[in-house]
């Protein structure tokens, strides 16, 4: 198989900005690189181009990506360690690789392009497609048994905190009644459920209003959010002086958690008054983004999938003793 046609034109995002930020922590005799959502590959392949010493554990837990991108980096399988994992189990992963120290990190998370465009993995509401959106493919928990057997208010919690949906308890109270006539298996009813619980006057406004809820069902169904909340801290605790992280994030919950993991280590964590800071009180690390940087207006004319993503990334500058 052509392996440009198998990624269907898919461009990794931000990729210039990746390989430039990632750069000089990859320039020693041996570096190491966890790519953490290995996906179609994209990046790993262009790291793995640019760095003819590097090696590279990639992460996914979706099957189907792993299989992609064994084929895809194959050129480079003496320099490559790739694993179906969650990024969760970030430090188990690399203690069994023998690779407890890396040089750099990267997490470019949420979903693949054939996730999305795969109408039978669930994840879509423009294909009418069964309930499914497990990126693990051998996990139990689908957007199904989300939906039929989640409580009231645990559905409205999710809507809310995962979809930042406003009318969450509305969404919630409409996916009851409806599932007590008949079990919501497809994404079209969900969607069409969703759509009949918004006010008429804010359907007309702000795209599709499914959007939201089968945001938040993702989320809960993979745990996105607990898995980089302990995947982040682990690749940061992973990185060797000078080792750099860089984060691609594609909504504000995951853009939040990675801000407030990066500036917890780049403070003085000193009482503040002290006349000489202590060593111990000193940041880890620097930020090397002012902020969230945005892809070009050139890049998101090329790739609209790029709209959503925000770019992060700090350098390690101090280890503890
Ligand atoms: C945006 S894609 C990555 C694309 C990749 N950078 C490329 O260039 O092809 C995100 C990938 O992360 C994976 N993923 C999401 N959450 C994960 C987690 N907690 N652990 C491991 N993989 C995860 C998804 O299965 C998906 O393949």
């Amino acid at each position: 198989m052509d392996d440009n046609v198998g990624t269907g034109g898919h461009v990794p995002v931000m990729l210039e900005r990746v390989l430039e930020l990632l750069a000089p922590a990859l320039a020693g005799p041996a570096p190491v690189v966890v790519d953490a959502n290995l996906g179609l590959g994209g990046h790993s392949e262009a790291l793995l181009a640019a760095h003819p010493a590097l090696h590279l554990i990639g992460i996914d837990r979706d099957p189907f990506a792993i299989e992609f991108s064994t084929r895809r980096l194959s050129p480079y399988a003496d320099r490559t360690t790739l694993v179906h994992a969650s990024s969760g189990d970030l430090a188990e992963v690399l203690d069994q690789a023998g690779r407890p120290v890396i040089d750099g990190a990267l997490f470019d998370l949420g979903v693949s392009s054939p996730q999305l465009d795969e109408a039978e993995r669930g994840f879509a509401y423009s294909y009418d497609a069964p309930l499914d959106m497990r990126m693990d493919t051998s996990q139990e928990l689908t957007a199904e048994r989300v939906v039929n057997t989640y409580s009231a208010g645990e559905l409205a919690r999710i809507l809310r905190d995962y979809g930042e949906e406003r009318f969450a308890q509305r969404v919630a109270g409409l996916i009851i009644r409806e599932r007590a006539k008949e079990a919501i298996t497809s994404t079209k009813r969900l969607a069409d459920i969703v759509r009949d619980a918004i006010p008429a006057a804010t359907r007309r406004t702000g795209g599709n209003p499914a959007k939201r809820t089968f945001q938040a069902l993702r989320i809960e169904v993979n745990a996105e959010l607990s898995a980089l909340e302990a995947a982040l801290p682990a690749a940061l605790d992973a990185l060797t002086l000078g080792g750099r992280v860089v984060v691609l994030s594609y909504h504000s919950l995951e853009d939040r958690l990675t801000k407030q993991a990066l500036t917890a280590r780049t403070k003085d964590t000193g009482p503040p008054g002290l006349p000489v800071p202590l060593p111990a009180h000193q940041p880890r690390f620097r930020l090397l983004t002012r902020g969230a940087e945005l892809p070009s207006d050139e890049e998101l004319a090329r790739n609209p999938r790029a709209a959503s993503a925000r770019l992060r990334a700090a350098e390690r500058i101090r280890v503890d003793d």
